[in-house]
């Protein structure tokens, strides 16, 4: 078997999972196929980011801006995601994985919403893989609700203005407990955080790389976390 040289392994990746549709029209096949290749790329990554030492994993799955897409391919999205978090529900009592959301659930649907909620309640003790999954998620929308909760929180008395630090206004984020990503990884070519992750990525490194999310295999992440490892981490200054 082939050796993985030694390296630091990024405590935290996030990845924005793009090409999907690319990969499926290079095949001459419906943009639907792509995202169900997508959906198991995602399996695939949880566990083999876990076997390699990764102890959070966080994925772009839809964004506030991706309801601009046509009805059909959102329908497709959200059928993906139902199924997807139903499987969750097992295998994160198998692989002891906790499940948690990020972004506005509200706007999801109702049985969505409360598979959402099953999920998290029942993962929440899990030590194992820590998966996080954004979901109507913009990084923008985070912090302007987060913004509400902290003007709420000053007009109710529970907070004064010089109490609001950058950690007194970091838990009112869906990443609240959730440690920054060291590595964040986007796929198929694109060079740009799109509304992702906007406060964590702060002192993130990045890895660009050309494959296409489903083609993004166990090298491909080996290759990345290789690059993590030759870079010099820093969080303060430049
Ligand atoms: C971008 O590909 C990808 C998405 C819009 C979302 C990613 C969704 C999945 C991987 C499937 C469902 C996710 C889970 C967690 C089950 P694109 O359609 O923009 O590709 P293109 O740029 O090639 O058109």
């Amino acid at each position: 078997m082939e050796e993985v040289p030694k390296t630091i392994i990024p405590c935290h990746i996030a990845v924005i999972m793009d090409g999907n549709g690319r990969w499926a029209a290079k095949r001459h096949m419906p943009r639907s196929y792509g995202h169900q290749q997508g959906s198991k790329a995602v399996e695939r990554f949880c566990e083999d980011a876990y076997h390699l030492g990764v102890k959070y994993v966080t994925v772009y799955a839809f964004s506030t801006e991706n309801w601009s897409r046509p009805k059909e391919e959102i329908d497709t999205l959200m059928g993906l995601l139902r199924d997807f978090l139903k499987e969750c529900i097992k295998k994160s009592k198998k692989n002891n994985m906790r499940v948690r959301i990020l972004g506005d659930v509200a706007r999801l649907d109702r049985d969505l919403q409360f598979r959402i909620a099953e999920l998290t309640e029942k993962t929440k003790d899990y030590d194992g893989l820590q998966f996080q999954v954004a979901l109507n998620y913009g990084g923008r929308d985070e912090i302007l609700r987060a913004v509400k909760k902290t003007v709420a929180a000053v007009q109710n008395g529970t907070l004064t203005i010089d109490e609001i630090t950058p950690e007194s206004f970091q838990r009112f984020f869906d990443s609240t407990e959730i440690p920054d990503p060291d590595l964040i990884i986007r796929t198929s070519g694109e060079q740009r955080l799109s509304n992702f992750l906007l406060w964590q990525s702060a002192y993130s490194e990045f890895y660009f790389t050309d494959v296409l999310w489903p083609d993004f295999n166990k090298k491909e992440l080996e290759k990345a976390i290789e690059y993590y490892g030759k870079r010099e981490r820093r969080f303060g200054g430049v």
